[in-house]
């Protein structure tokens, strides 16, 4: 058991590394799997699961930022990284030096790059990204044939690859299906042009469930991978790798008619145990969790009441026995799922680890049981005591 003031994350590896295994079966041997690592892992910690990724076989890493690129190259990651978004002139020579693939939808761009790359003597990889309907970066399907004649003549870049992004795949089969005939289109005219992309990418969490994409072979990864699955749409086979607990405060009896936290939403219909939290909004804990969400303990589900405060939230335990100051509730992770939990708050559920705040501390659990505590956050890591402690970050 490790101890903790307030609430703190939970990082499950071996939960990690048996989602990779059930993605990989899924998607088969012939394509690379590319787990994508951006927001800090999507909140799960970027250093550590990028190194439990290349011990697990992952064979590529995407992050959205030049930044996120550079941390992984600073920890020896020599994994091809491909970064997701556009980024501006001024981070071009870092990401040729640190040797980072970059996307690109724009023949100017292209220009600026094709120059850094010639003075620093790089080959820029270049994969590009065409919109199938997100509008959000990209050439569209019917630009493509003119940006090929012109990138054909840049000498220090190499077209490696082709890119598109769902708009909603999870349930929008409809412009699903749309987008990708859009992809396949711009695929063959690229190759009636005489391009050969060495590697075609467009899949994600809910499209591998769907479509046999057999004719690309990189499959971009993210929500699954952390165990983050939609409507239970993977049936039981990949499972949440952060859990996010917190500790019992303090408890209190009041009488039925009491009001209970700020602007009083939420009102005892009887007398009611309630138990304060070390955990609120300032943790990353959604204010529109109150009155909505419950907390997982004892086997039993405790309703959040009341809204959620800065540094504590209020939850109702007159049914739960033998609870004491000091127990810990599960707020997120296998028993309050992702996506339960999103919809409760209205978010994507995506969003919930991303949210978490760096006043929580990250711990890490190994196979081996042994505990890390990982590092960039704001709290004391002696405030965090484990016998099984070996080392931190
Ligand atoms: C360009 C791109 N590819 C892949 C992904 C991964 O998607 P998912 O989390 O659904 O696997 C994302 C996530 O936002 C993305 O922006």
């Amino acid at each position: 058991m490790v101890s903790y003031p307030r609430s703190c994350v939970f990082i499950d590896d071996l939960a990690f590394k048996n989602n990779l295994t059930e993605i990989k079966k899924i998607i088969g041997l012939k394509k690379s799997l590319a787990l994508v690592v951006k927001a800090d892992a999507y909140g799960h910690g970027l250093e550590h699961i990028s190194k439990l990724a290349v011990d697990s076989g992952v064979d590529w890493l995407m992050v959205a930022t030049v930044s996120e690129g550079i941390a992984l190259r600073k920890i020896g990651i020599e994994l091809p990284i491909l970064v997701l978004s556009p980024i501006i002139d001024d981070e071009i020579s870092e990401a040729l030096i640190y040797d980072l693939r970059l996307v690109a939808d724009d023949l100017n761009f292209m220009v600026r790059l094709d120059h850094q790359a010639h003075l620093l003597k790089k080959k820029a990889l270049v994969h590009i990204k065409i919109d199938t309907g997100l509008s959000r970066y990209g050439i569209m399907p019917c630009q493509i044939k003119d940006f090929i004649s012109n990138v054909k003549n840049f000498q220090n870049i190499t077209i490696e690859g082709i890119a598109t992004h769902f708009i909603d795949s999870a349930k929008r089969d409809d412009l699903s299906k749309k987008q990708i005939q859009a992809f396949n289109s711009a695929i063959h005219v690229s190759k009636v042009e005489g391009i050969h992309y060495k590697y075609i990418h467009l899949s994600n969490t809910s499209s591998i469930l769907k479509y046999s994409d057999d004719d690309y072979n990189l499959v971009r990864i993210g929500a699954a991978a952390y165990g983050i699955d939609y409507q239970n749409a993977y049936q039981g086979r990949i499972s949440p790798v952060l859990t996010w607990k917190a500790r019992i405060l303090s408890i209190r009896k009041r009488p039925a008619g009491s009001g209970v936290s700020y602007e009083s939403t939420y009102t005892t219909q009887k007398e009611t145990t309630i138990a304060t939290l070390g955990v609120g909004y300032g943790d990353g804990y959604p204010r529109s969790l109150g009155n909505t969400a419950y907390v997982y303990m004892k086997g039993y589900k405790a309703p959040v009441i009341g809204l959620i405060c800065m540094d504590q939230a209020l939850i109702d335990i007159t049914d739960i026995p033998d609870v004491h100051v000091g127990d810990d509730v599960e707020l997120l992770g296998k028993n309050v799922r992702p996506y339960e939990l999103s919809v409760f708050a209205g978010l994507n559920p995506r969003e919930l680890a991303i949210g978490i705040t760096s006043r929580v501390p990250r711990v890490t659990l190994a196979p081996d049981h042994s505990v890390r505590i990982l590092d960039n956050f704001h709290y004391q890591k002696s405030s965090i005591k484990n016998e099984t402690l070996i080392s931190s970050l």
